[in-house]
């Protein structure tokens, strides 16, 4: 790995793992960060930065350079998710059923540690960096509050960034691209109404299971058949509830699920796809459906100037090698609302060690994550935070 002093010094690095240990141990669900928040409180005033409360559990801080610039937004999340942890560590989650498996832990681990090193090296800035230490971003409310109280003003924010650990990549290694980075995310939820009564007379009413069935089957044409190959679409029904018992036509069947996509025109042409669709066959079939929709986030588009920006940052500290492309996911994150307000990007960090077994996936009850990137990740948000100031 190559020289990232000051964050490969044994102090800073011990840092970084303590408190990603610590945070790890203690993982708490969105709107509920109160311990996480005191923690990175506590550190940013001991910094001697002046911080913010907001969005219940959220927090803001401003390094101001001593010259006049621009102003950077760095987003990172402290929620964890509603997961039971798996793995044997000795810093697994000590909340039975709550677990950081999204990387939350080091990103607010990275962003605090920068933070209180970058509040040393004022004379150095010109501009302010903020940071925005966002609540819920798993359930998607964070940032839109956030927003609404003020995240992003007083200065205005110019430019908006995050880092996301991806565990598809090796430690040491980071990744940014210009365009599409994360999906935009609409929960769907289908309530199909029919006529109940004995199961064994269906031809009296209105079998809504039947119906059900056949919404379902008919959705899979909507990405299939009325977007093209070139623009990426998921759409997925993650639940199906109905009926009581065994001998009873139930009066309603209620469906959860959601739609990706990357592009506005398209997901507006799915939508209305997937409307026209739904409430047609059931109509076709004597029932009504409802669908209901949750615009959870749009997609997050990475500015080609930014992203061009932390590249040419990246590549000379870590060598092209260890500079990767970042590849579009499916994924949502509600730092699109952030990125929507200004510019943003997101680069992604590496956290992937194969030799130590450390290969699973975002969200999954054995997700964890090699500590030896940490530094990583500090040097390059630090480097890419000096870059746009200077830039902008
Ligand atoms: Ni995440």
């Amino acid at each position: 790995m190559p020289d990232l002093t000051p964050y490969e010094s044994p102090e800073i690095r011990q840092a970084l793992v303590t408190m990603r240990r610590d945070l790890h141990q203690h993982p708490e669900l969105g709107f509920s960060e109160r311990r996480t928040s005191a923690v990175v409180r506590a550190r940013l005033e001991r910094a001697g930065l002046e911080v913010r409360g907001l969005a219940e559990t959220g927090l803001c801080a401003d390094v101001r350079g001593d010259r006049v610039g621009p102003t950077v937004l760095v987003r990172a999340e402290m929620d964890a998710l509603p997961i039971h942890e798996i793995s044997d560590v000795a810093y697994r989650s000590r909340h039975h059923g709550v677990m950081h498996a999204c990387g939350h832990d080091a990103h607010t681990t990275i962003a605090t540690v920068v933070a209180e090193r970058l509040a040393k090296c004022r004379d150095e800035l010109r501009g302010t960096i903020r940071f925005a230490f966002q609540p819920a971003e798993e359930i998607a409310g964070g940032a839109v509050k956030m927003i609404e109280e003020g995240a992003i003003e007083n200065p205005a924010v110019d430019a908006a960034i995050a880092l996301h650990v991806l565990p598809e990549l090796a430690a040491g290694t980071v990744a940014v691209a210009s365009g599409p980075v994360w999906a935009a995310v609409d929960e769907l939820r289908w309530t199909v109404r029919g006529k109940s009564g004995h199961a064994a007379y269906p031809h009296q009413h209105v079998d809504t299971i039947v119906v059900a069935a056949q919404i379902v089957t008919a959705l899979q044409t909507v990405v299939s058949r009325s977007s093209s190959p070139f623009t990426p679409a998921v759409l997925s029904i993650g639940s199906i509830h109905g009926g009581t018992t065994w001998n009873v036509i139930p009066e309603y069947v209620e469906m959860h699920g959601t739609l990706r996509t990357f592009d506005p025109q398209v997901r507006e042409r799915l939508m209305e796809r997937m409307r026209a669709i739904s409430t047609g066959v059931a109509m076709s079939m004597e029932a009504t459906c409802e669908v209901e929709d949750r615009y959870s986030a749009p997609p997050v588009v990475n500015d080609g100037e930014l992203a061009l920006w932390m590249r040419d940052t990246l590549v000379p500290l870590h060598g092209e090698d260890q500079v990767a492309v970042s590849a579009p996911s499916a994924g949502g994150d509600d730092f699109a609302f952030f990125a929507e307000r200004s510019r943003g990007c997101v680069f992604h960090l590496g956290v992937r060690n194969v030799e130590r077994g450390i290969t699973n996936g975002l969200h999954n009850s054995g997700f964890d994550l090699d500590e030896g990137a940490l530094p990583v990740g500090a040097a390059s948000l630090d480097a890419i935070l000096r870059t746009l100031l200077a830039r902008i």
